[in-house]
C-alpha cells in the first residue's frame, strides 16, 4: 500500500513540473504541439513555407500515434525542455547534416549553425532539428535557437523503464550509459512549436515533412547536368577558353561557376563585377549562353564598403562586422529589396543562373559573436541559425517572379529549407564523410554534394567523380585546384564516361527529383528506408548487454558507405586503396547497373569492380529511362528520344515526369507523368510500352526503345 501511495505522489510531482502537450492535427497526418508560449520568430516561418496539402491528403490513413500522447513539455528558468518517450531497440536519424554517423540515439547534440569541424555534435552546416524513428514517425522542433539534444541519454528516476542500479565492483554487465528511454530537448526559450509527423513507415514520416515543408525542390533540367567551377581569380577569356576545351574534348558542360575573382572586392562583397578580369559581362554570360553554358557566381553577403549598397545598408546591418564588411539584416524586408535589386541589376538581368552563397555558416572567429545586435531586434543566435534560410528564400523568390528557375550552393541551411533550389557544400574534404552526409541529407530534407576539389591521384580523382556523379549536383570545384576533369589522364576516359552517364540518366534523375517535389520522397538517401533492408548485430556486441545500451547496437549496424539514388539503384562507392568492397543487399533480387547479371538477394556481397566502375545495383523491375549523352540538358521543349532500360524479371511500370525544365509553370498544371510499363506477352517475353502524351500537356519525349538488361 504504501509501495501505491508513493509512486502517486511521484507521478503528480512530476505532472506539475511538466505537461502534456496539447497535439492539434494541421495536415493529412501532421500534429502540432505548442508549449509554452513559442516566440514569433521561427525557422518555418522564416522559411515561408507552404504545405503540400493536396499531396499530403493522398498519403496513407494514419492515426494520431499514441505514443504523441506521452510526450511531455515544461518551461521553467525561461527554457523550455521536451520529452519524447522512446522504446527498446527504436532507432532515431536525422537532426541535420552529420558527416560520421547515420545513427542518433545515444547522442548529445547542440544545434548550431557551424562550419562541420570533424565531429558529429551538433555543429554543422544543417543543423536541423528534425529526426526520424524507425518506429515510423518523425518530430521537428520549430525553434530558431540553439537547442541541446539528449537524444536518448538522460535516465529520470519516475521512468517506469529506468534499469535497476549495479554494483560495477561485481558486476560485469555494469554500463557507464545506462538505458534511457526518452528523447529530451532543451530550448532556450519560454516556449515551443514542435510537430509530429506520422508514418506508417519512417519513409512516410520524411515525405510528410518535406510536403509540410512545400515538398522538396525540383530543380530546371540544365542543374542536374554537369558544373565545373573555375580558379578563383579566372578572367572572362579563361573561361571562355575552359568552356571551349569541355566542348573540343566532348565533356559535358551546363553551368560554370565563376568563384571570387569576378567580384571587384571579395570578402567582404561589392556584388559588382571586376572591370578587369570581366570588362563586359552582359557580353560575356550571353556568350557562354551561345555555348550551353550559364553561370553561376560565387558570393558572400557582407557588403564591401566599396559596393554601391554599403551606404544604403549600414543602417539596415547588425552592430559587427564580417572582414569588415556589413552583416545586412536579412530580415527586413527593405534589406531585401536593396540586396535584390543590386543582384538583378548587375546579374539577373544579364542571364546570370544563380548562386553560390559561401560564409553563411560560420567559422566562430570569423562570423558574428552572439553579442551582436540587429536592427530588426532579432539576436545574433537567431540570426546565426536563419542567415541560410534567408539568402536562399530571397534568391529563390527573385527568381521565381521572373518565373525563371534556379539551382545553386549554399553553405547553410535549416528546417523549411526543404524546397529551396540549393545544394549544401563544404570544405571538408573527406570522401567516406561526404557519403555518410549524403546519406543524412536524406533523412533532413536537405541536399548535399560531395563535389570533387583536387586528388593525389587518378585513383582518388576517379573514385570522388564516380560518387558525385551520383548524387544531386555533379561538380567539380578547381576554385583553388585548377582541376579539369582530365586533369589526371590516366583515368580521364573513364571520367568522361562517367560525365556522360550522368546526362544519359536525366530522365531518371529529373523524374526522381519532381517525386521529391510532389510526393516529398528525398532523391538521394540511406539503406534504412528502403524495405527488406537488414543488418546483423555480430555476437561481440551481443554480448556487450545490448538491452542497456542500445547505442552500441546502433554503432554497430550502422550502415554509411552505400545508399539509394531514386526508386531503383543502390549505390556502393569505393574508395581511395580499396580494391572490393562488401555491399549489402535489401532482400528481393538484385542486378548490375552496367550489365543487368544478377547478383543476389537480401544477402552481403563482396565485389571487386575495378577501378573504372563505381558498383550500382537495380532493383528487380527497375526502370531506368535514359537519353542520349547530350552536351548539355535538353532546353524546354526540345524533343529527347530515350531508351528505357529494365532489369531483372518483374514486370513493373514507372511514371516519368515531364513539363519544360526551366520555369514554374508546373505549378499551374503544365506537367505530365507518362507511364511506362513493362509486361509479359502472350510467349512469356517482356515488352514495354508508354502510354500515350495528354493533351495540352507538356511532351518531350520523342521515340522510345526499350532495352531488356538482364537476359
Ligand atoms: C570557400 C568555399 C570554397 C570556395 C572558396 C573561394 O569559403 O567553401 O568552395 O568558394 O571559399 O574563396
Amino acid at each position: 500500500m504504501k509501495k501505491i501511495i508513493l509512486s502517486v505522489t511521484f507521478f503528480l510531482t512530476a505532472l506539475l513540473i511538466s505537461a502534456q502537450v496539447n497535439w492539434q492535427q494541421v495536415e493529412p497526418g501532421v500534429w502540432k504541439g505548442i508549449v509554452g508560449t513559442p516566440e514569433a520568430y521561427s525557422l518555418l516561418g522564416v522559411a515561408g513555407i507552404s504545405p503540400q496539402s493536396e499531396a499530403l491528403k493522398k498519403m496513407p490513413d494514419v492515426n494520431f500515434p499514441a505514443f504523441g500522447n506521452e510526450v511531455v513539455g515544461a518551461v521553467s528558468d525561461g527554457k523550455t525542455s521536451l520529452r519524447i518517450p522512446l522504446v527498446r531497440g527504436e532507432q532515431l536519424y536525422g537532426f541535420g547534416l552529420n558527416f560520421q554517423t547515420v545513427h542518433q540515439r545515444g547522442k548529445i547534440l547542440n544545434l548550431h549553425v557551424d562550419h562541420y569541424g570533424g565531429k558529429d555534435n551538433g555543429r554543422t552546416h544543417a543543423p536541423i532539428p528534425f529526426y526520424v524513428s524507425s518506429q515510423g514517425y518523425g518530430v521537428l522542433v520549430n525553434s530558431a535557437r540553439y537547442l541541446t539534444v539528449y537524444a536518448g541519454t538522460g535516465v529520470r528516476k519516475d521512468s517506469p523503464n529506468a534499469p535497476v542500479a549495479q554494483d560495477r565492483n561485481t558486476d560485469k554487465k555494469w554500463s557507464s550509459r545506462p538505458y534511457s528511454d526518452a528523447v529530451e530537448i532543451l530550448v532556450p526559450a519560454e516556449g515551443v512549436e514542435i510537430y509530429l509527423f506520422a508514418g506508417p513507415t519512417p519513409m512516410d514520416a520524411i515525405r510528410r515533412y518535406n510536403l509540410y515543408c512545400g515538398g522538396g525542390t525540383l530543380p530546371p533540367r540544365w542543374g542536374l547536368g554537369f558544373t565545373q567551377r573555375t580558379q578563383r581569380l579566372y578572367t572572362d577569356e579563361q573561361v571562355k577558353e575552359e568552356v571551349a576545351l569541355f566542348e573540343e574534348k566532348g565533356f559535358p558542360l551546363d553551368y560554370i561557376g565563376l568563384e571570387p575573382g569576378w567580384q571587384s572586392k571579395a570578402y567582404p562583397c561589392t556584388f559588382e563585377w571586376d572591370k578587369g578580369r570581366y570588362p563586359d559581362p552582359a557580353g560575356f554570360v550571353k556568350e557562354m549562353a551561345e555555348h550551353g553554358v550559364r553561370i553561376n557566381l560565387w558570393t558572400n553577403p557582407y557588403i564591401s564598403p566599396a559596393s554601391g549598397i554599403y551606404k544604403e545598408m549600414v543602417p539596415l546591418s547588425g552592430s559587427h562586422t564580417v572582414w569588415n564588411g556589413i552583416i545586412p539584416d536579412f530580415s527586413l524586408e527593405r534589406t531585401q529589396k536593396i540586396w535584390t535589386g543590386k543582384l538583378k541589376k548587375e546579374h539577373v538581368s544579364i542571364g546570370v543562373s544563380g548562386y553560390k552563397i559561401d560564409e553563411v555558416d560560420g567559422y566562430d572567429h570569423y562570423l558574428w559573436p552572439d553579442v551582436a545586435t540587429f536592427p530588426s531586434g532579432l539576436s545574433a543566435e537567431q540570426m546565426r541559425q536563419t542567415y541560410g534560410l534567408w539568402v536562399q528564400k530571397i534568391t529563390a523568390d527573385m527568381y521565381r517572379e521572373q518565373n525563371v528557375r534556379t539551382f545553386g550552393l549554399v553553405r547553410a541551411s535549416n528546417a523549411g529549407g526543404n524546397s529551396m533550389p540549393y545544394v549544401i557544400y563544404n570544405d571538408y574534404y573527406s570522401h567516406e564523410d561526404f557519403i555518410t552526409a549524403l546519406i543524412n541529407s536524406g533523412f533532413s530534407g536537405v541536399l548535399w554534394t560531395p563535389e570533387v576539389r583536387g586528388s593525389k591521384t587518378g585513383e582518388e580523382w576517379l573514385r570522388r567523380f564516380q560518387s558525385v556523379v551520383f548524387s544531386p549536383m555533379a561538380m567539380i570545384n578547381a576554385w583553388s585546384s585548377g582541376t579539369k576533369p582530365w586533369s589526371f589522364p590516366e583515368v580521364s576516359e573513364s571520367v568522361k564516361e562517367y560525365a556522360l552517364l550522368r546526362m544519359q540518366m536525366m530522365p531518371y534523375w529529373y523524374t526522381e527529383f519532381a517525386k521529391y517535389r510532389f510526393e516529398g520522397t528525398p532523391p538521394f538517401r540511406g539503406m534504412n528506408l528502403e524495405p527488406g533492408f537488414n543488418v546483423k548485430v555480430t555476437e561481440e556486441v551481443l554480448s556487450q548487454n545490448l538491452e542497456d545500451n542500445p547505442y552500441l547496437e546502433a554503432v554497430n549496424k550502422e550502415v554509411k558507405d552505400q545508399y539509394m539514388a531514386g526508386e531503383y539503384l543502390l549505390v556502393a562507392p569505393l574508395f581511395v586503396g580499396q580494391e572490393s568492397r562488401n555491399v549489402i543487399l535489401p532482400q528481393g533480387n538484385w542486378y548490375d547497373f552496367y550489365t543487368g547479371e544478377y547478383v543476389g538477394n537480401g544477402e552481403v556481397i563482396t565485389v571487386t569492380p575495378g577501378l573504372e566502375k563505381i558498383p550500382v545495383y537495380v532493383k528487380d523491375g527497375g526502370i531506368i529511362p535514359m537519353m542520349a549523352p547530350l552536351l548539355h540538358a535538353p532546353k524546354a521543349g526540345d524533343i529527347v528520344d530515350l531508351e528505357v532500360r529494365h532489369y531483372g524479371t518483374k514486370p513493373n511500370s514507372y511514371l516519368l515526369y515531364d513539363d519544360d525544365g526551366e520555369t514554374f509553370d508546373y505549378e499551374k498544371g503544365a506537367y505530365s507523368w507518362r507511364t511506362l510499363t513493362v509486361k509479359a506477352d502472350k510467349k512469356n517475353r517482356l515488352i514495354g510500352e508508354i502510354s500515350k502524351a495528354e493533351k495540352n500537356k507538356p511532351n518531350t519525349i520523342g521515340k522510345v526503345k526499350w532495352k531488356f538488361m538482364t537476359k
